[in-house]
C-alpha cells in the first residue's frame, strides 16, 4: 500500500475513533529484515501526532533501532524488564503527543 493511501486510511480511522473515543493498535511485523518496519513505525507515529492523536510507540526489537533512531538515551527500564515482570512499563516522553516504550541491548 502506498504511503499516501496508508495516511488516507489513518485519517478515516482517526475520524472514526474520535467518534467512538477508542485507541487503535497498529503492529508492524515482518520476518524479513530491512523492509521498512522501523521507518514506517516512526513516520506513521509522527503523522498521527500531526493529526492530533496521542501516540505510544513500543519498540519490541532487540536491535532497538526505533529507540536509537529517535535519539533516546539509554534507559534503565526497557520493554524487556516490563515483559519479565521486573518493572512497570515506563514510557519515555519523546515529544508532545509521542511517548516511547524503549528497547535496549540489555548490557
Ligand atoms: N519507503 C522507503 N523507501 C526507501 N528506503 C526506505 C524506505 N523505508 C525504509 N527505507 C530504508 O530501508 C532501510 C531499512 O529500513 P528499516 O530499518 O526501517 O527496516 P526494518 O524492516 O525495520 O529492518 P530490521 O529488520 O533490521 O528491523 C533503511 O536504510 C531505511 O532508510
Ligand atoms: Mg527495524
Amino acid at each position: 500500500m502506498a504511503v499516501s493511501d496508508c495516511l488516507s486510511r489513518l485519517k478515516e480511522t482517526s475520524a472514526l475513533n474520535h467518534l467512538i473515543n477508542m485507541g487503535i493498535v497498529i503492529s508492524l511485523l515482518n520476518h524479513k529484515g530491512g523492509v521498512g518496519k522501523t521507518t514506517s513505525a516512526v513516520n506513521i507515529g509522527a503523522a498521527m501526532v500531526e493529526l492530533g492523536k496521542r501516540v505510544l510507540l513500543i519498540d519490541l526489537d532487540p536491535q532497538a533501532n526505533l529507540t536509537i533512531s529517535l535519539g533516546i538515551p539509554r534507559q534503565k527500564v526497557t520493554i524487556y524488564e516490563a515483559l519479565r515482570g521486573e518493572s512497570e512499563v515506563s514510557p519515555y516522553c519523546h515529544k508532545s503527543g509521542m511517548d516511547v516504550v524503549v528497547s535496549g541491548s540489555g548490557d
